[in-house]
């Protein structure tokens, strides 16, 4: 449906029959996720309750979209991967409390927004991609990549991108301003290249000899080995290592929900939030999109989990958001992109 003709029915529902909104059988989504990740589990959620799912996608700019429509803005919620967006749709003001006991049960506390603000869905790990030939060690420290023995040898993409932000918040959250910018500073020192690309062209540049070790998420690799033939020799020549935080463990990020302040369809959008963390649901973010499943009875896909037993780091999300401005101006304050 379109942003028009989605304006136009919440506001008919308003205008014509308040308060009815919810028995209409539609939830809109406003989504930051990939459509065709998304739809097949929006497909089946509509075939196991009859309600419809009207879905707006965007690489950007949802929350402030959200905020402009103001009273009359049709969205329910908002789906989105980085804690750091999630944050930033509570402090855009757009959000409400989601009160759900199926959620709060459902997912692990790590993974809770404060006061039920969000939820987190699914997970993934920021790991290292390393070259099969050249790298014979099957363990690494996140501090490590600042040591000289990695000098000219490490890939990674923008260091202002979400999932290095995330990364370098945790970091900065662990260890303070002071010894994140001396491991910035380590890590750039050791980069073969300038930052560029995405996660998925560092496993390219690894296979091609630039670089020995890389930054990126697990779902690339095994979507790679699994899913994209053209891209498979670069899966061939790379090997996933779980990095840790010394005394820690491995950085994850989120995929989560927010429900939209002015839901017309509350109801269902906490419906299809309480779905997304069932089985089936969770299932398929594991199968499909090799992601974490955060319901814990839910099977890894095994190519997932053949990469070892993720123990992921113990800080809390909301935590590491608290830490992305600070992030982001030590990367600047490096010159880590330059
Ligand atoms: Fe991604």
């Amino acid at each position: 449906m379109s942003h028009r003709a989605l304006a136009l029915s919440a506001l008919c529902a308003v205008l014509l029959a308040p308060g009815l909104a919810a028995a209409q059988g539609e939830v809109n989504v406003y989504s930051y996720r990939e459509q065709k990740l998304l739809q097949p589990l929006l497909d089946a959620f509509t075939k196991d309750t009859n309600i419809k799912v009207n879905v707006i996608s965007a690489s950007s700019g949802l929350e402030q979209r959200i905020k402009t429509e103001g009273a009359n803005s049709p969205a329910d919620m908002l789906l989105t991967v980085d804690v750091a967006r999630l944050q930033d749709a509570i402090d855009n003001g757009v959000t409400q409390k989601i009160e759900s006991p199926v959620l709060e049960k459902a997912v692990p506390k790590n993974y809770h927004g404060p006061d039920g603000a969000w939820y987190g869905i699914s997970m993934r790990a920021r790991v290292i991609y390393a070259s099969k030939e050249r790298v014979k060690q099957d363990a690494i420290t996140y501090e490590e990549l600042a040591d000289p023995k990695w000098k000219g040898k490490i890939c990674i993409r923008s260091g202002q991108h979400m999932y290095n932000n995330a990364l370098f918040a945790a970091y900065h959250a662990k260890h303070g301003p002071a010894k994140t910018e001396e491991w910035l500073k380590g890590l750039k020192a050791n980069l073969a290249q300038k930052p560029s690309g995405g996660d998925r062209e560092t496993a390219r540049d690894i296979a091609a000899g630039k670089c020995d070790i890389g930054i990126a998420n697990t779902y690339y690799w095994a979507l790679m080995n699994d899913k994209e033939a053209e891209r498979k020799p670069w899966a061939d020549a790379t090997k996933v290592v779980l990095p840790t935080f010394q005394g820690g463990g491995t950085h994850v990020n989120l995929s989560g929900v927010v429900l939209a302040k002015h839901a017309p369809n509350k109801a269902n959008a906490i419906k299809l939030m309480e779905w997304l963390m069932s089985e089936k649901a969770q299932h398929m973010y594991a199968d499909m999109n090799y992601e974490y499943p955060l319901l814990s009875e839910v099977k890894l896909n095994p190519t997932i989990a053949a990469y070892g037993t993720l123990k992921p780091d113990s800080l809390p999300l909301a935590e590491i958001a608290r830490h992305k401005k600070a992030a982001a101006a030590l990367v600047d304050k490096v010159g880590f992109d330059n």
